[in-house]
């Protein structure tokens, strides 16, 4: 069985947990952040979401890694890195590194993932296919640090970023996050694979957030359902709509939460009156051109950065070295 270390640090205790979800509705313009998105049902409706006819990042980010997984481990290997460890960075179902696994041969693999008992789940059955891989699962929010447990290996260390989470980030917050990637920790070596989704078609970047059959909207709207739950409030789902749009100015997908009455939600001796048509932001989700993205990881602070794309350019996958 997998070892698994569930790290409960100051930014995830409940009481902190609760005054940051507390701060963010009550702020002038609502938000929640889209980590809130992953309770056990968000995880499951999230992979319900990719495989969704109008959700093309998933399929295109993987039809890029079986085009060229060979060409993206000889990429790895001629950096000097040996992959000992493949940090796994929202490992979710895990799937995207069982795919990489024979080609890039790592003797540890550390998913992360704030979403625990799901991953727990899923890096059970990888150890059953993978018997001999040591798998350290760490369960943490990794959005503010990537401190990782001592039991991570101090070796050379690849970093996974796929599925363009990175879009979550705002810019500069992007810059600081893959900085911490690029910092070598205990002068080993280190690299960053990343999958991130590119600007194109605003009518094809819609539809991938509002899509026909509504499982983006569930999964927006269970937000709610996950706020309710951690802070003990009473959002009525009956009363939100769930808004997503590209905002091309920013380059980003917003999706929103929109009151569609007049509504008081109530928590924890804390109350917020939104007015019909009133909006809480539940994500950002940044879209890069492949030159965008070639900068930024250089400014991180990597020297060599390579990509690969589909044949319509829709998604890039990015090997960034030192
Ligand atoms: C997991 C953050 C990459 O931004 O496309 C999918 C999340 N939100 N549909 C994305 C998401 C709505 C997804 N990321």
């Amino acid at each position: 069985m997998p070892q698994f270390i569930n790290i409960t640090c100051a930014t995830s205790s409940n009481a902190s947990i609760q005054q940051e979800l507390t701060a963010s509705l009550l702020k002038p313009a609502a938000s929640l952040s889209p980590k809130f998105f992953y309770d056990a049902l968000g995880s499951k409706l999230f992979e319900a979401i990719t495989l969704l006819d109008e959700y093309y990042p998933t399929r295109t980010e993987a039809s890029i890694f079986e085009a060229h997984n060979a060409h993206i481990a000889r990429a790895v290997a001629d950096s000097g890195i040996k992959t000992a460890c493949l940090i796994d960075l929202g490992a979710g179902n895990c799937a995207k590194a069982a795919e990489l696994m024979p080609f890039l041969s790592p003797r540890q693999y550390v998913p992360v993932d704030i979403s625990v008992d799901f991953m727990r789940e899923a890096a059970d059955k990888l150890q059953t296919r993978f018997p001999a891989l040591d798998i350290v699962g760490v369960g943490m929010d990794f959005s503010s640090s990537l401190t990782l447990p001592d039991a991570v290996q101090s070796h050379d260390r690849v970093f996974f970023y796929p599925g363009s989470s990175l879009g979550n980030f705002s810019p500069p917050d992007a810059l600081r996050f893959l900085q911490q990637t690029a910092d070598s920790q205990q002068g080993k070596a280190s690299g960053l694979l990343l999958g991130i989704d590119l600007v194109k078609d605003a009518a094809v970047l819609q539809a991938a957030y509002d899509d026909a059959v509504g499982v983006t909207a569930a999964f927006n709207k269970n937000v709610l359902l996950h706020a309710n739950a951690l802070l003990g409030a009473d959002f009525d789902l009956r009363q939100w709509r769930h808004v997503a749009l590209f905002n091309l100015q920013d380059s980003r997908i917003e999706m929103h939460l929109e009151a569609i009455t007049n509504t008081t939600v109530r928590w924890a001796g804390h109350e917020r009156s939104f007015a019909a048509g009133e909006r809480i932001h539940t994500e950002n989700s940044y879209k890069y051109t492949l030159d965008g993205m070639s900068s930024l990881l250089k400014q991180a602070g990597f020297s060599h950065v390579q990509h690969w794309t589909d044949a319509q350019g829709w998604f890039g996958v990015f090997w960034a070295s030192k």
